[in-house]
């Protein structure tokens, strides 16, 4: 295919996308901006996504775009006339996945020249990366980033029809585009994206630079996709937010915040509302007191913590201490008796020191974590934590991260173990791969079960009790 390079070549800048302007946010109406012809009728697609849920949530928009162009999904890669890969920055492995595959890709380019192969997501806002695709990647056709999936229609067509090689990422601040169709993974359990963007800057993490400033929907916007989820059958929701609890910071009227949605979501006909993620330093005691009244809200909170020392946490730009967060803890159990918590931790960040790394594993016992999400520190270009000074050997970061994660296995443990000889409530994913009558789902607490059941109970909510627990999942009889 010619490559040309006259339109549609912007690449992304680190620098740029550092700056905050705090000016109102830009809605745009994608029914009203998009030129929405069928041109995809007769070929198909694979999506390919990396990375944590706000990502699968930008591939179902990829997906309901890419459908109603008359794009139909592929059954394998092999047979798709584009591949686009939704990759994710937040580590170094999860980059070095995307450039192994992008490799493995090359001979399928080979097989088939007119397969258009594109990459977007969070790695296409780096620069480095951007830099990497156009120097050892030169059959990629296309690139664009988080904040333009709305131009995607366009950007096809340029490289369908004029044959050009399209790149374009923006760095500054992205609006918040409505209306975008989804074509979503899963019947009955949905994400509604309830903001974008983050404006904490923790320094270690590429998240600020790859998705740009913190912008939340508007809630009328919010409870209409939701009440149109219920008219659909759907069970549960989860909300999506880098710091959902920092919800409504950027409204003018700063008396609507994440308590105040969430309690208007308490009245909705849905059975389930989850959220992710919460930052324990915008935590309020109102939003603990709305989940308090239970219903359709969870008790289930994932509570990032990322380090047990004050000092590491004052480096990593968290802007709480130890102490907080173990009253914040104390605080949500004590009105939420049954919650389960769980948590990311970082290990290994620079300057990291035993002794620290000790202060994690105590805090750890102290708030009886029933899950982790463990790391060893990846250093992230662009971001203050690279430049910091960074001695520990990887040997004795991942000793750490081992030692961590003994201790976090017997919290998912401890956490399955309390509901033994209890029935509980589950939504029924699905049915075993090796046995049709063996049904699985998650409880109210975010725990899966296994049970004996019928294929026609999938989607449904059903009485569970639970007869044996093991460390990753339960086992029960329906009653
Ligand atoms: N917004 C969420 C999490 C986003 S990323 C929050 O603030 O909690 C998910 C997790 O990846 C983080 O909680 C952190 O534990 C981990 N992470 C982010 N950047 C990392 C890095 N550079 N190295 C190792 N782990 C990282
Ligand atoms: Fe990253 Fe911190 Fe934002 Fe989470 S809150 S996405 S860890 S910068
Ligand atoms: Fe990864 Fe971007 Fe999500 S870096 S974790 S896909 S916000």
């Amino acid at each position: 295919m010619a490559k040309d390079y006259s339109q549609h070549f912007k690449k992304p800048s680190i620098k740029k996308a550092r700056k905050r302007v705090k000016d109102n946010t830009k809605t745009i109406d994608f029914s009203t901006c998009a030129n929405i012809e069928g041109f995809g009728d007769g070929k198909t697609y694979k999506i390919q996504t990396y990375g944590c849920q706000g990502n699968e949530a930008d591939g179902e928009k990829i997906k309901g775009i890419l459908e109603s162009l008359k794009f139909t999904e592929a059954d394998t890669l092999e047979d798709a006339d584009l591949i686009l890969l939704n990759t994710c920055a937040i580590r170094e492995n999860a980059e070095n996945r995307v450039f192994g595959e992008l490799g493995r890709l090359k001979q399928y380019k080979r097989n088939n020249p007119e397969l258009i192969l594109g990459v977007c997501g969070c790695m296409a806002q780096e620069e480095n990366v951007v830099e990497r695709i156009l120097n050892k990647f030169q059959y990629v056709d296309l690139v664009f980033g988080t904040h333009n999936i709305y131009k995607l229609p366009q950007y096809l067509e340029n490289v369908l029809f004029q044959k050009e090689r399209v790149i374009e990422v923006f760095s500054e601040e992205g609006a918040i585009v409505e209306n975008i169709p989804k074509l979503r993974d899963n019947a009955k359990k949905a994400w509604v994206n309830i903001m974008y963007g983050c404006d904490e800057f923790c320094t270690y993490c590429i998240v600020p630079y790859t998705r740009g400033k913190e912008r939340s929907r508007e809630p009328k916007h919010i409870i209409s996709e939701i009440k149109d989820l219920i008219k659909e059958g759907y069970q549960e929701v989860t909300l999506l937010g880098q710091n959902v609890n920092s919800y409504g910071r950027d409204f003018t009227d700063k008396t609507y915040r994440f308590a105040q949605l969430l309690s208007d979501l308490n009245k909705l006909d849905i059975p389930r509302i989850r959220f992710t993620t919460s930052h324990p330093k915008d935590f309020d005691s109102e939003t603990i007191d709305v989940l308090a009244r239970g219903g359709n809200l969870m008790p289930y909170i994932h509570l990032p913590v990322q380090s047990g020392s004050t000092e590491v946490l004052k480096r990593m730009n968290r802007k709480y201490t130890r102490e907080s967060y173990i009253a914040l803890v104390d605080e949500i159990k004590e009105k939420i008796p049954s919650v389960s918590l769980t948590t990311d931790i970082i290990v290994g960040f620079p300057g990291e020191t035993e002794a620290q790394f000790q202060e994690t594993l105590s805090l750890v016992e102290t708030c009886q974590f029933e899950g982790a999400f463990t790391f060893v520190f990846s250093k992230r270009s662009g971001t203050p934590a690279a430049n910091y000074e960074d001695k520990t050997p990887l040997k004795e970061k991942k000793d750490r991260l081992h030692r961590l994660n003994n201790i976090i296995n017997d919290g998912y443990l401890r956490g399955t173990k309390r509901f033994e000889g209890k029935t509980v409530k589950v939504l029924v994913d699905g049915h075993s791969k090796n046995d049709k009558n063996i049904l699985a789902g998650y409880t109210e607490h975010n725990k899966l079960v296994n049970f004996k059941g019928d294929s026609s109970q999938i989607g449904e909510i059903v009485n569970v009790k639970i007869t044996e627990a093991k460390t990753w999942f339960m086992l029960g009889e329906q009653q």
